[in-house]
């Protein structure tokens, strides 16, 4: 039995930048999905102890079922297929501590689990960003969102104590230490999201529709400042999209400046800027997301805002560890009184180290 460890995320900042080759900076997470297998023979065969089917696919990803994890699982395998893995499979079992649905990238985490896996299995060798890349292409395979590489390089590159400022047009990345004694706190709204049935695709096509305006630069590489002239010629709503994106990407830069001059005053005002542009200009949020961001700011939390891809899913507050559990059951508590209905969860993290064999 060999035993294999992908984490989930938490972006930071920098959200819905990576399909522009922008910049963003996630933490992974000491939540996981892991996997124990016996690695050899032709067909990959996994159960879950999170999903009732068992998937039974070929080693080379040459047929997926048609819904459920399985589909991530062939896809994976059809991508290394791709770049000449040669087909060995696997029997195991995955298990997860990472909550499903809350926007902590837990479909990254199963295409990153077992892409490591398999890859052992072949006794292949990737480059961290190739493997991230690979995984992304297959979950674009699997349910066709065109999302960006964000979510499996942080699950790749993921050290304890660090988020990573990674360029994804690039892939240039380095490590920015976190505040010490900092909890990252993740209050899940208890809506659900799935990516493939949210407004994502919708969004990027959006923003798609006012990159002319920057004449071949990628929104990393316009200054702020630019804006009022750049989305003068845009309808409404592209000019939105696209204001969101080129301030995030400074907000980025910024972000991790404030943590290198360890002014966390100035990453609490960043994150709630951050909040109010993916709310009022990319229009991603929901007012679950809105209402534990305020929450959260009212009972004096460092800094708070959505991750990941929005209409759902968490919050990630930055919070001192002996205050964390505290401020998240009062933060939930005071949520439970304005959205009766909702069931949300706190999940008291810190940053981990990326994928890998254990
Ligand atoms: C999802 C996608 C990522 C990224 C975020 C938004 O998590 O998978 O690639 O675009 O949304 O920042």
């Amino acid at each position: 039995m060999r035993w294999f460890r992908a984490p989930g995320r938490a972006n930071l900042i920098g959200e819905h930048t990576d399909h522009t080759d922008g910049l963003v900076l996630p933490a992974a997470i000491d939540r996981a999905l892991s996997l124990e297998a016996d690695l050899g023979g032709h067909r990959i065969r996994l159960t879950s102890a999170q999903a009732p089917e068992r998937v039974d696919v070929p080693a080379d990803g040459s047929s997926a079922p048609e819904g459920g994890f399985g589909r991530f699982v062939a896809a994976v395998a059809a991508e290394l297929a791709e770049v000449g893995r040669a087909p060995v499979g696997m029997t195991g079992r995955l298990t997860s501590d990472l909550p499903q649905g809350a926007g902590l990238s837990s479909s990254a985490a199963l295409e990153v689990v077992v892409a490591t896996a398999l890859c052992a299995a072949a006794d292949l060798q990737l480059e961290p960003l190739e493997l991230a890349a690979l995984c992304r292409r297959a979950e674009h395979r699997a349910v066709g969102v065109p999302s960006g590489i964000m979510d499996q390089a942080a699950s790749i590159l993921g050290r304890a104590g660090h988020a990573v400022l990674l360029d994804c047009g690039t892939l240039e990345h380095r490590q920015v230490p976190l505040p010490e004694q900092h909890a990252l706190l993740l209050l899940d709204t208890g809506v659900q999201r799935r990516l493939e049935t949210s407004g994502y695709a919708q969004r990027s096509e959006e923003l798609r529709a006012g990159l002319h305006v920057l004449d071949g630069r990628r929104p990393a590489d316009v200054d702020p400042a630019e804006l009022p002239t750049l989305l003068a010629s845009l309808p409404a709503i592209p000019a939105r999209r696209l204001r969101h994106v080129v301030s995030e990407n400074a907000r980025v830069r910024e972000v991790a400046a404030a943590f290198a001059a360890e002014d966390l005053p100035r990453v609490g005002e960043l994150f709630a800027a951050g909040h109010a542009s993916l709310r009022d200009d990319y229009e991603v949020s929901i007012p679950e997301l809105d209402a534990l961001v305020e929450l959260s700011g009212e009972a004096g939390a460092t800094a708070a805002r959505m991750t990941g891809g929005g209409f759902g899913g968490a919050i990630v507050v930055l919070v001192p560890d002996d205050r964390a559990q505290s401020l998240g059951e009062s933060v939930l508590a005071a949520y439970r009184e304005r959205f009766p209905a909702a069931s949300p969860s706190l999940h008291l993290c810190h940053a981990s180290d990326g994928a890998g064999e254990r």
